[in-house]
């Protein structure tokens, strides 16, 4: 009996953020949008509850929302790390060898593309499209700092830094 309130409480708990920015947006879901992309800053990604959660509090079908979850790459369907390393692919870094840092990344965090996060939750690698800084190419972003004319050893001294500076 304990153990199911202090389960339910950490869900009300857990549903807090959400509601609060349901509220904001006065459960229209016309702004549908703008809903899931404040919810993905509160969580970091849009977990399987929280679409559901999100569909019934704006009473429209899970699908619908899982439509445009999915529809647009900016959102995530899954947990990530607490460093995303964004590796540009566009055409101007492929030109300049963005995939030798991104072997080079994946060679050091035991990663591919069917597995982009650590087990212990700290990274990500991903890469995306062209992120408008082509003079800078081979660009790359870790969370929101940018990193322009990166080389493989570079890359992989950014996270050697992250694991000292997690130890500390
Ligand atoms: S192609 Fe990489 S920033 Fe444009």
């Amino acid at each position: 009996m304990q153990k199911a309130m202090e389960k339910t409480e950490a869900m009300v708990k857990h549903l807090e953020a959400v509601n609060r920015i349901l509220e904001k947006h006065g459960h229209n879901h016309a702004k549908l949008i703008p809903i899931l992309q404040e919810v993905q800053e509160e969580y970091k990604y849009l977990s399987k509850d929280i679409i559901s959660y999100v569909a019934t509090s704006l009473n429209v079908p899970p699908a619908q929302v899982y439509g445009v979850a999915t529809f647009y790459a900016h959102f995530a369907l899954e947990p990530k790390g607490k460093y995303i390393f964004k590796l540009c692919d566009g055409t101007a870094c492929h030109v300049k060898k963005s995939h030798s840092i991104l072997n080079a990344l994946y060679a050091k965090l035991g990663l591919s593309q069917d597995k982009q996060t650590t087990d212990d939750m700290v990274f990500t690698v991903e890469t995306v499209s062209c992120l408008g800084a082509c003079g800078l190419a081979p660009v790359m972003l870790v969370n929101d700092d940018v990193y322009g004319q990166v080389t493989p050893e570079q890359a992989v001294g950014i996270i050697d830094d992250i694991l000292a500076q997690e130890k500390k």
